[in-house]
């Protein structure tokens, strides 16, 4: 459920029409419900709320300030995998003792960043990312404490970009050669081993893969235990995927039910990295249409609906093939054609939607993209030098924008001409 839906044929989030915001602000924009947002987090966060746990938001996933010190309210933590996303953390208001920091290829400037914050485990991925991390812990003279992502070789079923736990994906160090390892860290002296990690993958809609690896987990935790290394906290990284079309993932309960289950009386604080679930379907993209025009070639026509949003702002289709619901802001009836939804960028890569049944459209008519709040604005950019897009929140009937659409000189910031191309001095 969220609160993305049509009132008198004009689609609204919350108690405000979309096309209201769109007029202050421009377009395209992101849009996100606060109300989705806190339904979305209290869902996934209270199917845990009997047994010991953190909620780590996964900053990639939407990483604007305002949502994550919405969570940060709720008294969730954060999954940061850049220096850059532990500044945002912080400045955002969440407790450094509920960060934990992932990712395979963590600078030394990254890792004193992290230990200077006093954030609460550093998930680390390699051998020579521990003796990084103890050389840099020594310098500093504190302790770091860490978990090792280990990777349980469990496929999630999933798109093969983001799926992560298994053997052939670069992340984690294999279940089976992690015991030497840990040996090896409870002997250091800046290093303080407190949990396992594990990540297998994003957009599950089976609980099977997580329940598989959290078994795996937990043998290797027993296994650990006779060789008397404690584990404290069991990561067990995202959340479970959403609906964009008609995938139909578990219920974030019916998820904690079955890790309740198979944890049994496990001692150890559970620590959650959801991203998507909490914020995919609480984020849209709203564009404007700015032609449509049809292609002919032989006995072959081509629709396209050229949108005012490209592949720099989403490029969740592009670059995954995924699938995005698309919908007229002002609902439409009448007659529908096949079309392709695509977007400014010289690339024809750049597209929204590929042969969609959609309503006939005109010049003007904005147009929603569902399901846009996860990896959505995160992974936007620059290219073709689009400035990046707004972002505003909604809550009841009133609005704010999060972020401000970039301005050209956004675009140039940073650069300059040097002076041996002001002066050509025949060189
Ligand atoms: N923890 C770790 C270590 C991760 O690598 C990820 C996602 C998460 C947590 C959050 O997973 P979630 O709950 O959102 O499934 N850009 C892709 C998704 C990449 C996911 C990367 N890791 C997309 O747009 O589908």
């Amino acid at each position: 459920m969220n609160h993305f839906q049509y009132k008198d044929g004009e689609l609204c989030c919350e108690d405000i029409p979309v096309s209201v915001i769109a007029s202050e602000v421009g377009t395209p924009f992101y849009l996100y419900s606060k109300a989705t947002l806190s339904r979305h987090f209290q869902a996934f966060d209270s199917g845990f709320s009997d047994i010991d746990h953190i909620t780590c938001f996964a900053v990639k996933s939407c990483s604007n300030i305002a949502v994550l010190s919405l969570f940060a309210g709720y008294g969730g933590g954060a999954d940061i995998v850049s220096g850059g996303e532990l500044f945002r953390a912080l400045q955002a208001g969440v407790d450094p003792r509920k960060i934990i920091y992932s990712g395979v290829g963590k600078s030394e400037e990254e890792l004193r960043y992290g230990l200077k914050s006093g954030i609460l485990l550093f998930n680390v991925e390699s051998e020579q990312e521990l003796h990084r991390l103890g050389k840099v812990a020594a310098e500093m003279d504190v302790t770091a404490p860490i978990s090792f992502r280990v990777n349980p070789d469990v496929d999630p079923k999933t798109h093969a970009y983001i799926s992560t736990g298994l053997a052939k994906n670069k992340f984690g160090i294999p279940i089976n050669e992690a015991l030497e390892i840990y040996q090896q860290a409870a002997e250091m002296e800046h290093i303080k081993v407190m949990g396992v990690s594990c990540h297998i993958g994003s957009q599950l809609t089976l609980i099977s893969p997580f329940v598989e690896s959290l078994r795996k987990v937990k043998s290797f935790v027993g296994r650990l235990a006779e060789k008397g290394i404690i584990i404290n906290y069991i990561d067990l990284g995202g959340g479970v995927g959403i609906t964009y079309d008609d995938e139909k993932p578990p219920h974030p309960h019916e998820y904690a039910k079955a890790i309740k289950e198979e944890l049994g009386g496990l001692k150890a604080t559970l620590i959650l990295e959801p991203g998507r679930v909490i914020v995919g379907n609480a984020g849209i993209l709203v564009t404007e249409v700015q032609y449509t025009k049809t292609n002919r070639g032989g006995d072959k026509e081509k629709n396209f609906v050229v949108v005012d949003a490209g592949m720099n702002d989403l490029t969740r289709p592009s670059l995954y093939g995924a699938f995005h619901s698309i919908i007229p802001v002002k609902e439409k009836e009448g007659t529908s054609q096949v079309v392709d939804i695509v977007g400014p960028i010289c690339e024809t890569g750049d597209f929204l939607a590929k042969d969609r049944e959609f309503a006939q459209v005109e010049q003007g008519d904005l147009l929603a993209v569902m399901s846009a709040g996860a990896y959505g604005f995160t992974m936007s950019s620059n290219y073709n030098s689009r400035p990046r897009v707004a972002e505003v929140m909604v809550s009841g009937d009133r609005f704010a924008v999060i972020r401000e659409r970039e301005s050209m000189e956004s675009l140039i910031q940073g650069e300059s001409i040097p002076e041996f191309l002001e002066k050509d001095d025949g060189r």
